[in-house]
């Protein structure tokens, strides 16, 4: 079995081995990368058209990271609720959004897929690079069933830069993508010395701690199959909304 590949069909999901939760909570590589700040523009400019973005959104993001997303989603929406379970991001993202009265950031504990500690009626949930962290599908599941209780009817919920499973030629494609990209966006330099030569063939810290701690691989069948079993009102955004080409986006209407 290929722990880090989710299996739909099988009752007992493989479980991926934990830890992810500890890599996130120490000092790493990725509290003083500029290449998440990029990630958190080429998204904010992409996906505000795929959930029409309102003024009247009362937002929660999970897994804010260093709060660049945030910061840039603030102006723009009634309020933002923001989540993470690294204190140390909780932190980052504080001070990234402390000009913004309308930005709260709490840190997660206990059970991650559960928000019921935050206030109700939210209208937009964003999940961006984060739910490849958790430990098998049953806890997205859980996620967006936990959502959908605080959720106001009409609510969008949004999964961004899932990670699907590639043949090297996909892989490839995709890596080609990403550098056009990042040569089309100006960040190719950032891209090559923080992603490839200090975080990949460095060895790096998220590179070595992902050997044992894999992250979770979708396909795109499993991914028709979560909307099956859920019964969810939802689509799969093709294109993806980050800097990672080939990873697309779940989008749930509740
Ligand atoms: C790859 S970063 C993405 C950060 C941000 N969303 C972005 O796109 O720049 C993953 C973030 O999710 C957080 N995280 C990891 N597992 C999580 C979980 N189960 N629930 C909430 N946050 C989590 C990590 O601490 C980290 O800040």
């Amino acid at each position: 079995m290929t722990p880090s590949v989710l299996n739909a069909k099988s009752n007992a999901p493989p479980e991926i081995p934990s830890g992810w939760i500890e890599y996130w909570n120490q000092d790493q590589f990725w509290t003083s990368s500029e290449l998440w700040e990029i990630n958190a523009r080429i998204f904010f400019n992409r996906f505000k058209a795929v959930v029409a973005l309102q003024p009247e959104d009362e937002v929660l993001t999970v897994g804010c990271g260093t709060g660049h997303l945030e910061s840039l989603l603030a102006p723009h929406v009634k309020s933002l609720h923001a989540l993470d379970t690294s204190p140390r991001f909780v932190e980052m993202c504080k001070k990234n959004c402390r000009a913004s009265a309308n930005v709260t950031v709490r840190q997660i504990e206990g059970d991650y897929t559960d928000f019921d500690f935050c206030k109700k009626n939210f209208t937009l949930f964003l999940f961006v690079s984060v739910v490849q962290y958790y430990r098998n599908i049953r806890e997205i599941e859980n996620m967006i069933q936990n959502a959908k209780r605080i959720a106001r009817p009409g609510a969008r919920l949004l999964i961004a830069d899932i990670p699907l499973s590639r043949n090297p030629w996909q892989s490839f494609g995709d890596a080609l993508r990403s550098i056009l990209l990042g040569l089309r966006e100006g960040y190719l330099y950032k891209l090559f010395k923080e992603g490839v030569l200090e975080n990949y063939f460095s060895g790096g810290d998220y590179r070595t701690f992902g050997k044992t701690a894999k992250t979770l691989i979708f396909s795109e069948k499993e991914l028709a199959a979560l909307i099956r079993r859920l019964n969810l009102n939802a689509t799969i955004v093709p294109e993806s909304l980050t800097m990672n080409a080939g990873r697309p986006g779940l989008l749930v209407s509740f």
